[in-house]
This record gives structure tokens, C-alpha cells and sequence, in this order.
């Protein structure tokens, strides 16, 4: 599948719920109303989409949220999906995860193919973590982390970098995941969805951080892909890598592989722009696959060059109308 950048898409990104058992003030306001149910699909619905996908060549599926592993029967999809692993087909079967409900879940991911998972983690601190979160609790992440690790699984941490936070505990972090064998990834915030407050006064561009981290690390930049967004570097006095995903400061477009199905169906083309395509609509109206493909092919000629996020010192640009949480990061 090429769109017509010549850009080839093999990543799908499915958010398979937009609720989620934490409520992070850069994500969304505290009282976050969340979508009724006749609107999320089904895993049936979802499942066909994703081998639709897969037919044309999507190779990499990550499941999202909000928080995919609150969706009851959410192993059912996992399970269902694994049979593209077992044929080849897929090469990758992963979910970004915000780490709540790894102690229940971390041996069956493992068991179903999950090889290695992302874990929203911004802060090592109990009482910040608590703010961040608002709902969640540092314990129980570190006992997911711990599961998981346990079973196997590859861990890259994602934080988002927030100025009086983040860059108070640069070098905790990455002690924390040099110990663990984790990699960890700093993201920008970008501006999705209202949040009752701005963005700005927490807007920290990852330059800085990596200028910070590189007076107390050894770093060198390194050509590591995990075929998402992230530029690397390697740490030399831990062995892991430390990843940057820099929509606004440096932005990563014109490699961008992949698309974004919500839990609505509706299919995003780009993270930082509004066009789509409904494939709730033709999933639901037909049960042959043709309509779904051609809908597919239709969307990838519709695919924008890039993103139109600002937020600079001291100007938030407007937020799209949407949550992270709904679209799946
Ligand atoms: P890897 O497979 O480990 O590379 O994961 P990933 O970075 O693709 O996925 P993850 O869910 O961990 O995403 C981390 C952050 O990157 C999230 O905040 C995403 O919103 C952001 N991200 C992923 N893809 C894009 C993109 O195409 N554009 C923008 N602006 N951000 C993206
Ligand atoms: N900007 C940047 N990252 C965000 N995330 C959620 N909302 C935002 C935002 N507005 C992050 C989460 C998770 C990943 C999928 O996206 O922390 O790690
Ligand atoms: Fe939930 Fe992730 Fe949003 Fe936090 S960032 S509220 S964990 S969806």
C-alpha cells in the first residue's frame, strides 16, 4: 500500500476503547465523557477490519486506547488477531498500555504472540504520579512492570515531557530503566483534544531534554527502528536506548508508515489531521470484504504529507476536536 507521497503503510494503530481507568491532564479533563457503547465496534467488526489491512499489507498492528487492556474480552481480539501472526502475515501484534492491568495480563500477551509492549510511564514519583493521573496509582504500574518483565516481555517506556516535571527527573528515569533493561521513550505533547487548561505552560521541546541528558549520559545517536516515529540514541553506561518523538520540534512525516482506526471505525489518515474515512458503515453494510478494501484504498490516497500541530513558547495553537484517546496516539 503506497500513498501518494510514496510513503508504503504497513502500521495500523487500533484503538479498541477510548475509556481508560486514569484520566492524564495532558490527555484529558477530569470529567471525560466517554463514547456509549453502540457506538465502539465490535471485536468481530474490529477483527475484520484489521485483516482487511492486512491483506493489503499492513504488517504491524499495535493496540490502543485509552486503555486497551480495561475493554472486557480483550484477549478475545488478541487471541484472534494472532492467527496473522502464526501465518506470517503479521509480523508484529503490540499495545501501548498505561501498565494498570499487567499483573492480570502480562503471560497471556506473551502466550498470544505479544512480544514486546510500550507502557505510558511520566513520572517516578508516587504523589506526581497520582496528579499526572489523577486516578492512578505508582505501585500498581511498577508491580505491571514487574509481570511483565517476568513473562518475558520487551518494555519500552513512553514518557510524555512535561517542563517542571519531566525535567526534574531525567536522570531517575533513565536509572530506572537502565536497571530494568527497558528502553524509554520521550514524546512532546501535542495539543488533542480540550483538557480544561493550556498546554503551553507545560510544553517542553525534547531538544532540551536531550541536551540535558547528554552533561550526566554518554550518547551517541544510533540508526535503531522500531518502525514507529521515535529517533534514537544509544546509552553507553546502561546498554539501553533512549528514544524522542518530536512532532513540533522536528517533525517525522516523511517516513510516516502507518494509519489509525478509532474505536468508532473511523480511519485516520494522520494523527494531526481531521480527514478520514467511516468504516463502521461499511463493515456493518456488507459482508464481503471488497467494500472494505476499496474503502481502505480510498483512504490511503487521501493521506495529508504531515501534521499541523503548533504549540510554541508561550502560543498554543488550537487543539484538534478529538482525544488522543479516541484516535489511539
Ligand atoms: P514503537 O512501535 O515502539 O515505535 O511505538 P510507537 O511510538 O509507534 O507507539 P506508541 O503508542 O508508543 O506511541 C508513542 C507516541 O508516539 C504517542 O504519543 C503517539 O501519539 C506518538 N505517535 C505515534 N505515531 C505518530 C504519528 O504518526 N504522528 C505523531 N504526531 N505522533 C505519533
Ligand atoms: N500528547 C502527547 N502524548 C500523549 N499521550 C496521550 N496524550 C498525549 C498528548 N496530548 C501519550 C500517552 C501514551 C501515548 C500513547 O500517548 O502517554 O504513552
Ligand atoms: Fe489513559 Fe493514556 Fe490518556 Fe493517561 S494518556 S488518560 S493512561 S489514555
Amino acid at each position: 500500500m503506497k500513498d501518494t507521497f510514496g510513503r508504503t503503510i504497513t502500521y495500523l494503530r487500533v484503538s479498541i476503547t477510548d475509556r481508560c481507568d486514569f484520566r492524564c491532564t495532558y490527555c484529558m479533563a477530569e470529567d471525560m465523557t466517554f463514547l456509549p457503547r453502540q457506538e465502539i465496534l465490535s471485536f468481530e467488526e474490529m477483527e475484520r477490519i484489521c485483516t482487511a489491512f492486512i491483506n493489503r499489507g499492513v504488517t504491524k498492528i499495535r493496540l490502543t486506547g485509552g486503555e486497551p487492556l480495561v475493554r472486557r474480552g480483550v484477549m478475545d481480539l488478541i487471541k484472534q488477531l494472532s492467527r496473522h501472526l502464526e501465518t506470517g502475515a503479521l509480523k508484529e501484534l503490540t499495545l501501548t498500555t498505561n501498565g494498570s492491568q499487567l499483573t492480570k495480563y502480562a503471560d497471556d500477551l506473551v502466550k498470544y504472540g505479544v512480544r514486546r509492549i510500550n507502557v505510558s510511564l511520566d513520572t517516578l514519583d508516587a504523589q506526581r504520579f497520582a496528579d499526572i493521573t489523577r486516578h492512578g496509582k505508582l505501585d500498581t504500574v511498577l508491580n505491571g512492570l514487574e509481570a511483565a518483565k517476568k513473562a518475558g516481555l520487551k518494555v519500552k517506556i513512553n514518557t510524555v515531557a512535561l517542563k517542571g516535571q519531566t525535567d526534574e527527573e531525567l536522570d531517575d528515569l533513565l536509572e530506572f530503566v537502565g536497571d530494568n533493561g527497558f528502553d524509554l521513550t520521550f514524546i512532546e505533547t501535542m495539543p488533542l483534544g480540550e483538557i480544561g487548561g493550556s498546554r503551553v505552560d507545560h510544553y517542553l521541546p525534547l531538544t532540551e531534554v536531550r541536551e540535558r541528558i547528554s552533561k550526566r549520559w554518554t550518547i551517541s545517536d544510533t540508526d535503531y527502528v522500531t518502525g514507529g516515529p521515535a529517533r534514537f540514541v544509544d546509552v553507553a553506561e546502561t546498554g539501553n536506548r533512549i528514544g524522542f518523538i518530536t512532532p513540533l520540534s522536528h517533525g517525522f512525516c516523511e517516513s510516516c508508515n502507518r494509519m489509525r482506526l478509532t474505536c468508532k471505525g473511523v480511519l485516520y489518515m494522520c494523527l494531526g489531521q481531521d480527514g478520514n474515512v467511516d468504516l463502521r458503515e461499511v463493515v456493518r453494510s456488507s459482508e464481503s470484504n471488497e467494500p472494505l478494501q476499496a474503502a481502505i484504498d480510498k483512504a490511503l490516497n487521501l493521506k495529508p504529507e504531515g501534521h499541523e500541530f503548533i504549540i510554541e513558547e508561550g502560543r498554543d495553537g488550537p487543539a484538534l476536536n478529538r482525544h488522543m484517546s479516541v484516535t489511539g496516539g
